[in-house]
């Protein structure tokens, strides 16, 4: 929290301000305007393809978003039945690493491109795979002829129909959900990839490691915190009741403040459209308008207001992907999906220009030397 742990150009926040940029374009600009693929390249290359590159980068994933068919039959499948999704994702990806021991070869930028598109061609697969597995249903295959957000609709929701074509609001609200969730600096996802990826492992060991840190309900795990308070308030009438508790130091107001937003999170905002969007087609979630009940009583609170406390980027996505049909175990896993553009993103960014090991130092507090005292004298 006192120095700096990395220079890099990919994503700029201004917590006091609100900002959020990748590579300089605004995130409100990107959600409206962009896609998730679009993005991701933008990350890992500082700039926004040209027809042919953005051509040529969507064709690449998309005929790379199979896995090994005994990674399906023999890895997935031997998961216990009630196995959670983030346990089963973690895993995944750290085992691609065994079907592409090229990989290993992380200065060779071929090699390098190669497992890129990998990583963000078979995120989807491996989520969906993870999520049908623990609700018991079989695996559907990637369907090539759908755009990203569509094929991976596909595979999380598609039942006896041979084709399953999402509704074109929700595939808009999952793509802008990706791009939201793409990159945020220094998270803690991101360092853990970076400490790990500095020992120069190949990538799918330090995406694993990663994505183990979002796996923690202080990172990826906040909108489902959301969501169980909304569901224990129950009703507006109980809101102010609610975040008087939460003053007198019961328990925090979920989704609310951020270590580096103090001013309204900027994805938060952009979301809380996309909620309404979203429940056009799905019907309202019930829990909006205790969420909007909180929002606004907190904001209006010298509690909250005094200690900058605003809705961060947990406090709306719950309610969408609930009403989307999500259970909140794949809340974390659908933070991961994108995140991955960002870690391969920053992996890149380390390779190129710093390829020291990771070796924080430490202020010792320990007793000095002593010399050993026999158990019969303790
Ligand atoms: N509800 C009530 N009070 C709060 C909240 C909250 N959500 N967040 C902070 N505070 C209070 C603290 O009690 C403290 O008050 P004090 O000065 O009287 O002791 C003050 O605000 C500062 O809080 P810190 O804990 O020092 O803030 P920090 O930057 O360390 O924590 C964090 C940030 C962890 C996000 C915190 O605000 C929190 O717990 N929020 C709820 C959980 C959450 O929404 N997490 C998602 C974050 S976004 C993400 O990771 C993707």
């Amino acid at each position: 929290m006192t120095t700096a742990a990395a220079e890099s150009a990919i994503t700029f926040v201004d917590g006091d301000n609100g900002i959020l940029e990748y590579r300089g374009y605004p995130i409100e600009q990107l959600t409206k305007r962009s896609t998730y693929l679009e993005v991701a390249y933008l990350l890992l290359h500082g700039e926004l393809p040209t027809t042919d590159q953005a051509d040529k980068w969507v064709q690449e994933i998309t005929y790379h978003t199979f896995i090994h068919e005994n990674m399906r039959k023999r890895f997935l499948e031997g998961f216990h039945y009630d196995a959670h999704p983030m346990g089963i994702l973690v895993s995944a990806i750290a085992a691609l690493s065994t079907y592409y021991p090229d990989a290993k070869n992380i200065f060779d930028p071929e090699v390098r491109h190669k497992q890129i598109i990998r990583l963000i061609a078979k995120m989807p697969t491996l989520a969906a795979a993870a999520h049908r597995y623990s609700v018991g249903m079989p695996f559907v295959y990637p369907d090539n002829s759908h755009d990203f957000p569509s094929n991976f609709l596909s595979m999380v929701l598609k039942t006896p129909e041979s084709r399953f074509e999402a509704n074109p609001a929700l595939v808009r609200a999952m793509d802008a959900l990706f791009i939201l969730h793409a990159d945020h600096e220094q998270n803690c996802s991101t360092a853990a990839l970076r400490v790990v990826a500095s020992s120069q492992v190949d990538p799918y060991s330090a995406c694993a490691a990663a994505c183990a840190a979002l796996y923690g309900p202080l990172h990826g795990g906040a909108n489902e915190a959301v969501i169980r308070m909304l569901t224990e308030i129950g009703t507006l009438e109980n809101v102010p009741g609610f975040i008087r508790s939460v003053k007198e130091g019961h328990g925090r107001l979920q989704g609310f403040g951020h270590r580096v937003y103090k001013n309204y999170d900027p994805r938060a905002k952009i979301i809380r459209d996309i909620a309404y969007e979203v429940f056009e087609v799905t019907g309202k979630n019930p829990l909006l308008d205790i969420a909007l009940g909180l929002e606004e009583v907190a904001l209006a609170d010298e509690y909250f207001v005094s200690r900058k406390l605003y809705p961060n980027v947990d406090f709306y996505s719950g309610l969408i992907y609930q009403a989307m049909g999500f259970p909140v175990e794949m809340f974390p896993v659908l933070f991961a999906v994108p995140r991955v553009a960002g870690w391969v993103a920053h992996w890149v960014e380390m390779l190129e220009h710093n390829t020291k090991i990771a070796r924080p130092r430490q202020l010792y507090v320990g007793h000095r030397r002593r010399d050993y005292v026999p158990m019969s004298s303790r």
